[in-house]
């Protein structure tokens, strides 16, 4: 396959595009055919031995891919080869394919673009995870952002519009403030041309910031905190200008302000359901146009030194893109790849028995009418208003009806019905569930869908087999399940 190696370290001139071997996924990782890696900050630095993490020589730098699964590692259970996956794979993405562990993998929502999905989850999910988790952003209050044309830069303008906050976009040329203005930035300053705590103060009227977003240090970092209003936050997220700024100490009484770290790597790791949540949250804002990954540039593989080398000229606007393959980074999104729903047929129980530990298969979606949902009300003489009263319902925090969750669980003899078959036996029942959790209402005309593992099988009497299978239900555009639960069957 094709790649761009680093060789020795130094700067971008020096990687070198050649032919090398393709990579096997060891047993927990899977391989992925990247269609598009997107360039940032940390790769300039990677291929100049000046980052945290060191990968041996040779190499390939890009850390952040969307492609197609190949192939899977022997211990991966919950990803399957075809899928539309985007990943976070420290280096090696600027390849035509690239070993990824599987916990750094994620499902691309059939909306979404490979392009897109190279380019959302790094900047965002850092800029996202800063300003809700880290700064507690509230409507109304003022943000500064600093490089506000860079990568984590502009996804803090976008996302601190969609917060409500008042936000001042600062940067180095006119032409990308104009970017950060149609992203929505309320004030702009040119921190070159411009003094940057007079401009502050004038477009705060005089109180200062309440949040600043600092992916730059450097000369810029003193001036901004000694402009912080009172209980003031102020974001410690990149030194893209070089220096680690050196503050005094006393700034932050004074302001009575707080200096807050923010790493988003480690907390995606360390408190991992609260970024999926957060991935969540921005996949459905892009889903509904609220935002959109302002894409500067898109370079071929073998012209993805290039990408680097605007980055560490400051050139870069939003992402630069590598187009690893076009085809692929080409594809319509509704030609999206969906993985095989045919059904599993087991020839006997000795091959059920092989089978543990597998996903077995997928449902096809099934739509939850309000017919559907009245229909389970009748028969179960369960009729809430929040199931049946679609007017009282839209004034409910939901905004619509949603479904029983027993109606959710009752569906499980269907499902299991579309996904798998078992041919020479005399009779099957699926006749009961365990531990069942309900993670999430499913509104009304909400498609549903049944992702089936076999988790144990059992003997039982009268040679019977008995099977757990985790059913783990998913709604359309939403990669968080709405419920999980342990299956019953039995099979003669
Ligand atoms: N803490 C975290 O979890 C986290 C996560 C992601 C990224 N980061 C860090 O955040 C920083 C920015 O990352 P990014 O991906 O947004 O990078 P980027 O796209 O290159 O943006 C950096 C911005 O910094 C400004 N800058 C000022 N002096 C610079 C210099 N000497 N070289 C390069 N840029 C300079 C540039 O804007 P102007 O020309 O307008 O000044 C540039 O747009 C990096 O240090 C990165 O490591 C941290």
């Amino acid at each position: 396959m094709k790649a761009l190696l680093c060789n020795e370290f130094g700067p971008a001139e020096m990687l070198t595009f050649q032919e090398i071997n393709a990579p096997e996924p060891k047993e927990n990782e899977i391989l992925i055919k990247v269609a598009a890696c997107s360039a940032n900050f940390p790769d300039t630095l990677i291929i100049e031995n000046k980052y945290q993490f060191k990968p041996a020589l040779p190499f390939s730098p890009g850390g952040e891919v969307a492609g197609l699964i190949l192939k899977i590692g022997e211990n991966v259970k919950n990803l399957t080869v075809g899928q539309r996956v985007f990943a976070l794979c420290g280096w090696g993405g600027f390849a035509e394919a690239v070993c990824v562990g599987a916990d750094r993998v994620f499902p691309l929502p059939d909306y979404m673009d490979f392009v897109t999905g190279a380019s959302l989850m790094y900047n965002f999910g850092t800029s996202y995870h800063a300003l809700k988790n880290r700064a507690h952003l509230q409507k109304g209050e003022t943000l500064l952002v600093l490089g506000a044309a860079g990568g984590v830069g502009l996804a803090a303008v976008e996302l601190g519009k969609l917060m409500g906050a008042n936000v001042i976009a600062a940067a180095s040329t006119d032409e990308k403030l104009a970017i950060c203005k149609k992203k929505g930035a309320d004030f702009l300053i040119n921190y070159e041309t411009e003094d940057l705590r007079e401009k502050i103060k004038e477009y705060s009227q005089g109180k200062g910031i309440d949040v600043v977003y600092d992916p730059v240090g450097d000369k810029y970092a003193e001036p901004a905190l000694r402009s912080m209003a009172w209980y003031g936050r102020y974001l410690v997220v990149g030194f893209a200008g070089g220096d680690i700024p050196k503050l005094p100490f006393n700034l932050a009484l004074l302001k009575g302000c707080s200096v807050v770290g923010v790493f988003w790597g480690q907390f995606s790791k360390l408190q991992a359901r609260e970024n999926f949540e957060n991935i969540c949250e921005l996949a459905q804002w892009f889903k509904d146009g609220k935002l959109k990954p302002h894409i500067f540039k898109k370079y071929s593989l073998e012209d993805s030194a290039q990408a680097l080398v605007d980055l560490r000229e400051r050139k870069v606007v939003g992402k630069a893109v590598v187009i690893c393959d076009e085809e692929l980074a080409n594809e319509q999104i509704e030609k999206s790849i969906e993985p095989q729903k045919t059904k599993r047929v087991f020839v006997n129980i000795q091959d059920i028995k092989a089978a543990v530990g597998e996903i077995i298969g997928e449902s096809p979606w099934l739509k939850i009418s309000q017919d559907v949902i009245d229909g389970f009300a009748k028969a179960t003489f369960d009729e809430q208003w929040i199931h049946v009263n679609p007017a009282k319902a839209a004034q409910s925090p939901f905004g619509s009806t949603i479904a029983h969750g027993l109606l959710t669980l009752s569906l499980s003899p269907k499902f299991l019905g579309d996904i798998y078959e078992v041919k020479n036996s005399k009779m099957g029942i699926n006749y009961g569930s365990d531990k069942v959790r309900f993670l999430q209402p499913i509104k009304v005309n909400s498609k549903v869908k049944m992702v089936a593992k076999l988790v144990e099988v059992t003997e039982a009497p009268n040679n019977g087999l008995k099977m757990k299978i985790e059913g783990t239900y998913l709604v359309e555009n939403n990669p968080r399940p709405v419920c999980v639960a342990e299956l019953l069957s039995v099979i003669y």
